[in-house]
């Protein structure tokens, strides 16, 4: 496949393909002609542009895109919204989201909660990782975070991952987001009147400067939490197991060296992390150096491309947990840094941990669906394996 041909939204890109058209198209240029669902874009390559791109909110404001792609589905949410609106909203929103709240909650809930999801494979010695574990425990999390009874977790799932489809299908999307409110709406009325210890009780009593969120605002974040956190973390997971059940040496070194496992994360989220590119309309147009790019322009930012940057990493496509854990471009930068950032750090550093501690001998047993795909969200869609029965 010619590089410049790459349609990042439709074409595979398995893990040796995707790195190998990166690599020829950032050093060829620093904006790259490519394809994005069948439509023109061009694609940021190098690191310094890339964070630069993502901190420039007066010329490349985020909102827009999100109008377009996530608002008729989510609704109205700060991620949609730029400068003092947004970061008003944003203020509401995320305090349960900071690093201090996260460790607590990870001690408390997300701990026991990996746990409970091993409990109902482990005595078999084989499951499919994807279907039963990564893509299971960030939607409890969220779930428990928020305080959504048990027995409605699934179907939240089912519904969250409905809503990214919509453009490819935007009467599901809607669809789902509508059954979402149907389940949240009579817990809200609940929580208005006798509110408990979680996150939607949080939402509904935050206030920034006397002003609070309206009841379809919560609505919305809620959703936005779902469909934009879940299943970014669920990819990393994936990704992160793919890369460690490749490298079974390096998996057996982080059974016995715990701190290495802070390093294997980090490394995941440079090396392959779930979001390869992330689209960003140019309202205003757009200028690297001397290339200038009109009003209208649809940017993608190379997230996986920036982390693999010659220029600042040594070897960059090597996996090295012990490598100095410098700055990455994987959680974006300025105002919209994802403020979900501890919250998924702590979800693979914990899921790590425990599938360490409860399955011995942890080894891929079919290589089918391993590697990471996609040229936009990234993830295996299988990981078949088998471990030691105690
Ligand atoms: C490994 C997992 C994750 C990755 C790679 C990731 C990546 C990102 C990136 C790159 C952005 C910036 C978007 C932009 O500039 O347009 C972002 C924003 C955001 N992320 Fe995450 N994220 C992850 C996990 C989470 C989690 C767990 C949550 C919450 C539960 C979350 C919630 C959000 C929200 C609400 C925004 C919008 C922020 C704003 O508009 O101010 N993310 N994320």
């Amino acid at each position: 496949m010619s590089a410049v041909t790459v349609d990042f939204g439709l074409d595979l890109l398995p893990s040796e393909e995707l790195h190998a058209v990166l690599a020829d198209l950032r050093e060829a240029h620093r904006v790259a002609p490519v394809r994005f669902f069948g439509t023109e874009a061009v694609l940021v390559t190098r690191f310094d542009d890339v964070k630069e791109a993502f901190r420039d909110d007066e010329h490349l404001p985020g909102g827009a895109t999100y109008q377009m792609h996530t608002e008729p589905v989510i609704g109205r949410t700060f991620i949609s919204m730029d400068g003092t609106e947004h970061d008003r909203h944003r203020q509401l929103a995320t305090p349960a989201f900071r690093s201090r709240a996260v460790a607590q909650f990870d001690e408390e809930a997300l701990v026991p909660l990996a746990h409970e999801i091993v409990d109902r494979f482990v005595a078999r010695g084989e499951a499919d990782l994807v279907a039963e574990f990564t893509t299971v425990l960030p939607f409890y999390a969220i779930t428990r975070k928020l305080g959504v009874p048990r027995g409605t977790d699934d179907e939240m799932r089912t519904w969250a991952d409905r809503m990214l489809t919509y453009p490819s299908d935007p009467e599901g999307a809607v669809g789902a987001a509508r059954a979402f409110s149907d389940v949240l709406e009579p817990l809200l009325d609940a929580r208005r009147a006798a509110p408990e210890e979680d996150l939607l009780s949080a939402l509904l009593a935050a206030e920034v400067d006397g002003e609070a969120l309206d009841r379809e605002e919560v609505c919305s974040t809620v959703r936005l939490m779902f469909s934009v956190g879940a299943t970014t973390t669920s990819h990393a997971l994936g990704n992160m197991l793919s890369a460690l059940l490749d490298r079974p040496e390096l998996l057996e070194r982080a059974r016995a060296d715990e701190p290495l496992r802070a390093g294997i994360v980090h490394e995941l989220l440079r090396w392959d992390g779930p979001l390869a590119t992330l689209p960003r309309l140019a309202p205003l147009g757009a200028q690297f150096g001397d290339e200038t790019f009109p009003p209208g322009t649809l940017l993608l930012f190379g997230i996986a491309s920036a982390n693999r940057d010659p220029s600042v990493w040594d070897d960059p496509a090597r996996f090295d947990p012990t490598r100095d854990p410098q700055e990455i471009v994987t959680f974006g930068f300025g105002q919209k840094f994802c403020p979900g950032s501890h919250l998924a750090r702590r979800q693979l550093l914990t899921a790590l941990g425990v599938l360490l501690d409860r399955l011995p001998g942890l080894r891929l047993a079919d290589p089918h669906g391993a590697t990471p795909v996609g040229g936009v969200l990234r993830h295996p869609t299988a990981l078949h394996v088998v471990w030691d029965l105690k």
